[in-house]
């Protein structure tokens, strides 16, 4: 066996009504004074109102600022970290979806170190060690709760890249599912969308090791079931702690092996027309994955057996050619990639993405299934074209 490294760095407090234990773990992790960085999202949700005052019995102070910015821009950063020099934080707790996760890590690394937050793109030297994060997530998507990404845009580039670092992991992750019982439907497609995205390309990633796999088979297994419940069971608590597990799960197997096209084509998409990231990804893992079977690429097969109602006596090529079915009828069903034309894209625009091939060369090397740039071309073409018409013809 090959040898190989899998790290975890976040402690997790997972189960309903978790987010009510916030100040005493907070208290316990030796914080006295901390910003809240708040999504807008749920600044009224009163399970969350609860936590967040639940601090004060802990003896911790607390100062909140809400978060409106969706996908934030490195010019966000730098205005929104302004609130937070010489405030005297100990520590960052974030509540909300991944962008709100990411602006706090964000916000951690600014708030101490002096540059601008585009002088930080990438993986920067960092001088100054960032202040600890608390992630509580109120989306079962992204998996920033534990991992080292921090997502940003560059908006005069339109390019969406990030200030990672080691520094980045939270030190504590409290994932609270009754929270998520009140995400707005769409909001749980798109972010649900991410996490499936990210056990599949974490799953057939050349990089995976023996741990990685188990992490991306049982978020994969916990995700496709019950997105398969959506839109019905979007208010059941079992529905979203299988997600919110499976976004986490997702997120783990992502840190340790890594993402694929289909993630890397989303953020071409996202960056530039805004179109959400969990509903980009969407957009293409249906033709990653029936590309790669049609390739001859059969470690899906233990996948299908994972999915509810599967047939286990198909052969190994038959249950690799239904799962891409399955992941195909899954996305259909969520009403994904239907909502792309919202966004406006043209043929022109379907032209800039499948032309982004240098730039993605990297994480387009990931696949275990080559491609070549006209490769990517058909496949961004056959994702996106039949949406183009649709707007021309409107
Ligand atoms: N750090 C990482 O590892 C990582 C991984 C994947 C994606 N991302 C990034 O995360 C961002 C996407 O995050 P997301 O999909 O969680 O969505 P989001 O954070 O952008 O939120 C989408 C919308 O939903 C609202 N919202 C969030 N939770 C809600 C709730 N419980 N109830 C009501 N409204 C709620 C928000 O206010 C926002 O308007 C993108 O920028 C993406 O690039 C980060
Ligand atoms: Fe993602």
């Amino acid at each position: 066996m090959k040898s190989f490294k899998f790290k975890v760095k976040t402690h997790l407090e997972f189960g309903n009504g978790k987010i009510r234990n916030l100040g005493e773990w907070t208290k316990k992790s030796g914080y006295h004074k901390v910003g809240v960085i708040l999504d807008k999202g749920v600044e009224k949700n009163k399970m969350i109102q609860d936590g967040i005052r639940a601090l004060k019995d802990h003896d911790v102070e607390y100062v909140i600022f809400v978060n409106s910015a969706v996908e934030p821009d490195y010019d966000f950063l730098d205005e929104f970290k302004k609130k937070f020099i010489g405030a005297g934080f100990e520590c960052l707790i974030g509540i909300g979806g991944g962008s709100t996760l990411d602006l706090t890590k964000g916000i951690a690394t600014l708030v101490i170190n002096p540059g601008p937050a585009l002088s930080y793109r990438g993986f920067p030297e960092l001088e100054h060690v960032p202040l600890p994060v608390i992630a509580v997530p109120t989306t079962a998507g992204t998996g920033s709760e534990v991992t080292y990404n921090a997502v940003f845009t560059n908006s005069q580039e339109k390019k969406k890249l990030g200030i990672n670092s080691e520094y980045n992991y939270p030190v504590l992750a409290v994932i609270d599912p009754m929270i998520l019982t009140e995400c707005p439907i769409s909001v749980a497609v798109s972010a649900g969308c991410d996490a499936l995205v990210h056990s599949l390309e974490s799953y057939v990633n050349v990089n995976h090791t023996p741990v990685s796999r188990m992490f991306s088979r049982e978020a994969f297994k916990l995700l496709y079931n019950n997105l398969r419940k959506l839109p019905g069971g979007l208010h059941d608590v079992d529905v979203q702690s299988g997600l919110a597990l499976g976004a986490y799960l997702a997120g783990t197997a992502l840190m340790n092996s890594g993402a694929g096209p289909a993630g890397g084509l989303s953020y071409v998409l996202g960056g530039v027309y805004k179109v959400p990231h969990g509903f980009a990804g969407a957009t293409f893992i249906g033709a990653v994955t029936t590309w790669n079977v049609q390739k001859g690429y059969r470690d899906y097969g233990d996948l299908y057996d994972l999915i509810e109602g599967a047939d286990a006596n198909q052969s190994t090529q038959e249950k690799n050619r239904l799962f891409a079915g399955c992941i195909n009828d899954l996305l259909k069903q969520l009403g994904m990639p239907d909502v792309i034309p919202g966004y406006g894209l043209t043929s022109k625009d379907v032209d800039y993405i499948a032309g982004q091939y240098e730039m993605l060369k990297g994480v387009i090397a990931m696949n275990p299934v080559s491609f070549s740039m006209e490769d990517i071309q058909g496949i961004v073409h056959q994702a996106l074209d039949p949406y183009v018409h649709q707007i021309v013809r409107a």
